[in-house]
């Protein structure tokens, strides 16, 4: 069983994880009381992943003192971080292993079932082994029609608030050829929906062409860029939707915007992180940018590719927020017309610029109340948003039964939007129809059948009859 706490890119290890473990022979299971081994996938992006995870283990120790052959593995980025104390301080976990680990579980718990707990942390991602892209190891998928594929790891920026950087490692690109061969093979599959991977995509490939030029030997002369990428990725026959996460607002060029313009598959959806509306802030944090730099790339944005929907990150409380500072984000967040955001209490991360700014913490009530202001300024534009969208036809990908309401189905549009929606044929997971939307809430839009336009392509069902 794994369970895991965090971004995609940590769910996309999970899901690595479990491949590698099914290939090893164990099976997934829901349930913890059914596992031999549990693996917690920590993140320590926001949240006091630190509590969680001690307090996880806790629970953990009388499950593992029940049969000591029972296996408990940590890994992800609190573990990179954390490092061996994770074992001082709860001794009956078995294997410690960090985020350029991942393609090592497997040996990793063999070895501790030999010769008891193992911890072993990398500190960066070793080139050209394949620890570092998923593409030569098994991966369990969790939906069958779309897939993460991972095209750089690591950070190389320094946001002040960030943890990332420290725990992912500095940007590597992983070649274009390596990228396009997994996307092939995944279309090949049946997948038609690919989600790319990276902490600051629009840098993608930098890399590659200063190792190829400092390695002597000139194979990668102009670094393949973010832009071409995408088209080339969208036009892989059988990927009908690209999506990517994330761009780097200082970082969005032209050529991005017009390749999704350009390439049918890639969707009308860019995640945009703001993070905060005052340039004063925004200088602390070193995004890079500045309100009024975003607020004219969105609008060329929007002027660029027709029917954009743009989500956001937004932080609350970063250290020296004054209340002039916040109003500043409440008008930028307005003026930016969000279909939807997330949004984030600051939270010090040990080790970064920011958590050293402990004279300008600001005070919790506060932060408190200015998050729920905020909170209505979103709502308000993605109720708004949502509404638009009524008596439109879209094409959504069936993900399932609504949970709300298990006689409807669920999709989601190519803006990225949930849609339950009633239909009178019962359509498989991966089904692409185009719907009615006909209601429309905060988090979702109301919609009606009207038809198929592609049946999945993955077989996973098989009939055996004898003739
Ligand atoms: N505190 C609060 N939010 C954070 N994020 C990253 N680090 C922190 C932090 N220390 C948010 C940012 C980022 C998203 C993935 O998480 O908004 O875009
Ligand atoms: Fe963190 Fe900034 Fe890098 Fe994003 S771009 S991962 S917020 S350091």
């Amino acid at each position: 069983m794994v369970r895991t706490f965090g971004c995609q890119m940590n769910e996309h290890d999970s899901e690595r994880i479990a491949g590698l473990l099914e290939h090893d022979g164990l099976e997934p299971v829901a349930d913890e009381g059914l596992a031999d081994v549990v693996v917690l996938n920590t993140c320590c992006i926001r949240e006091n992943a630190d509590m969680k995870l001690y307090g996880t283990l806790g629970t953990l120790k009388k499950w593992k003192d029940a049969d000591p052959n029972r296996q408990i593995v940590v890994a992800g980025c609190l573990a990179q971080k954390d490092r061996e104390s994770v074992r001082t301080r709860a001794p009956w976990v078995d294997v410690v292993m960090g985020t350029h680990n991942v393609h090592r579980a497997a040996e990793l718990l063999h070895q501790s079932s030999e010769s008891g707990g193992v911890t072993e942390i990398l500190d960066e991602a070793i080139v050209d082994d394949y620890a570092l892209f998923p593409s030569a190891l098994p991966v369990r998928r969790e939906t069958s029609y779309r897939s993460w594929v991972t095209i750089q790891i690591g950070c190389d920026n320094t946001c002040a608030y960030c943890i990332v950087p420290a725990v992912r490692g500095k940007e590597i690109s992983r070649p274009i050829d390596d990228v396009l061969g997994e996307v092939r093979s995944l279309a090949a599959g049946g997948v038609t929906e690919i989600f790319l991977l990276g902490q600051n995509v629009n840098s993608y490939g930098r890399d590659l062409a200063l190792a190829s030029r400092r390695a002597g030997d000139d194979t990668v002369r102009i670094a393949p860029q973010f832009a071409a990428l995408l088209r080339e990725v969208g036009a892989v026959p059988g990927v009908r939707r690209v999506r990517y996460m994330s761009p780097h607002p200082k970082d969005m060029r032209e050529d991005t915007l017009l390749a999704m313009a350009e390439t049918a598959a890639v969707c009308e959806h860019l995640h945009y992180p703001l993070q905060a509306g005052s340039d004063r802030v925004l200088a602390a944090m070193h995004r890079g940018y500045t309100a009024e730099r975003y607020l004219d790339r969105l609008a060329e944005a929007r002027r660029t590719i027709p029917d954009l929907a743009v989500t956001t990150d937004i932080i609350v409380g970063f250290p020296g927020e004054t209340e002039g500072d916040f109003q500043r984000t409440m008008e930028v967040a307005a003026a930016a017309e969000f279909d939807s955001a997330y949004l984030f209490i600051f939270s010090p991360r040990e080790g970064t610029a920011a958590a050293a700014m402990v004279d300008d913490f600001c005070d919790p009530a506060e932060v408190g109340e200015r998050y729920e202001r905020l909170k209505v300024v979103l709502d308000r534009s993605a109720v708004l948003k949502h509404r638009g969208r009524i008596g439109r036809i879209e094409e959504v990908v069936v993900e399932g039964n609504s949970k709300r309401n298990p006689a409807h189905l669920t999709g989601r549009t190519r803006q990225n939007k949930l849609v339950h929606f009633s239909s009178d044929e019962q359509l498989r997971v991966g089904t692409y129809a185009r719907v009615e939307i006909v209601d429309a809430a905060r988090f979702h839009l109301a919609g009606r059948f009207v038809e198929v336009t592609a049946l999945p392509v993955h077989r996973t069902r098989i009939a055996v009859t004898s003739a």
